[in-house]
């Protein structure tokens, strides 16, 4: 079986399908402070066979118990808070969640000789990038606490493996975007902060104003440049990672991004056009923690995963918007 913590949030509820749908036994472990239990409801109306358990990483007892109850292979790893802005404001509740959860969910897994995990790091790890596109040589100079959050979590893994034998693939996400909206799941925060939702929630609202932070950034337009990567894309170097891991018996590491730069401004045009809709735009100055540009080398995945990005961004924008509109008829 394979554990997937997190697995009612955004991307691992697309990690869970994209397991269920090729066959794997699949237990989420979520505490639904940020995941939703509609999302766990939605997936076992296709896939009935998905075990649900309730828990904190936080809390060790919660995994002495799933680990001893359940024949767990590997664990896909994706619970953690990840809004950059509340990172830096609130480091003691980020490292608590990110890096003493992980910490208690390794120590659980070498307990319990279970030595296998694929984890949901970040791009934010490089920090500013000092060449582009950013493959995973980089220097890694975080500039939020997300993000050194997530390096330390990858430096214990090193830790684990050279004591333990525990190997972990870490999957470097670069901007994740779009959603199964044919299945019923997506992104769905509770205080959104992405730039696509955000975006379309300002087409499907009128009083919800969409605002641009920042627009003097030293780039072609003036704002950020990102790598936009579609969340199924995302949920399917998953499963090859885990392939991979089982095959080699390696901890390795790879980027997760589609090498296209897309601007803020470039990506309001975009969603503009595909919706055929206007976009009111306010201007607002920089949200602390943002770098300028941010670009993915992911060559390295297609390499040796055989991971493709198949979903475009049209394709990733259209699905987003109709599980908007899906989100909007929860409420
Ligand atoms: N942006 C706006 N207005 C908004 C929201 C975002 O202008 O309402 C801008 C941001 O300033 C940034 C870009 O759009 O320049 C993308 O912002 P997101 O919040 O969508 O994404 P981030 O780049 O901040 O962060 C995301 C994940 C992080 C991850 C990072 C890696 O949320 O967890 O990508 O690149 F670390």
């Amino acid at each position: 079986m394979i554990l997937i913590t997190g697995g009612a949030g955004y991307i691992g509820s697309h990690c869970s399908i994209e397991f269920l749908r090729n066959g794997f036994d699949v237990i989420v472990f979520d505490n639904f402070s940020l995941g939703h239990k509609k999302i766990i409801d939605n997936i076992m109306f296709n896939y009935p066979n998905i075990v649900l358990f309730q828990g904190d990483l936080r809390n060790k007892k919660d995994l002495d118990i799933v680990f001893r109850k359940y024949q767990i292979d590997a664990v896909v790893h994706l619970a953690a808070f990840s809004q950059v802005k509340q990172s830096i404001l609130e480091p003691e509740v980020y490292y608590e969640n990110n890096v003493l959860g992980t910490l208690n969910l390794l120590s659980s897994m070498v307990k319990n000789n279970v030595l296998k995990i694929i984890f949901s790091s970040s791009a934010a790890i490089y920090g500013e990038p000092s060449y582009i596109p950013v493959d995973e040589t980089h220097p890694k100079n975080p500039i939020n606490t997300y993000g050194k959050t997530k390096l330390v979590v990858e430096n214990i893994m090193d830790d684990y493996d050279l004591a333990y034998g525990l190997k972990s693939i870490r999957l470097r996400y670069f901007n994740v975007l779009g959603a199964n909206y044919k299945e019923n799941i997506g992104e769905w925060h509770d205080v959104e902060t992405h730039l696509l939702p955000n975006i379309i929630k300002s087409v499907l609202k009128s009083k919800f104003k969409f605002k641009i932070f920042g627009a003097n950034y030293p780039t072609f337009d003036g704002t950020c440049i990102r790598d936009y990567i579609d969340v199924e894309d995302i949920a399917e170097a998953h499963r090859l990672a885990y392939n991979y891991l089982n095959k080699n018996n390696k901890t390795d590491v790879f980027n997760l991004g589609s090498q296209d730069g897309v601007s803020v401004k470039q990506m309001c045009n975009l969603v503009s056009k595909i919706l055929d809709k206007k976009i009111s735009i306010e201007y607002t100055s920089k949200r602390q923690g943002d770098c300028a540009i941010l670009l993915a080398d992911s060559s390295k995945a297609k390499k040796i995963l055989n991971w493709k990005a198949r979903n475009s961004i049209s394709d990733s924008i259209y699905n987003a918007y109709q599980w908007e509109k899906i989100l909007e008829s929860f409420s």
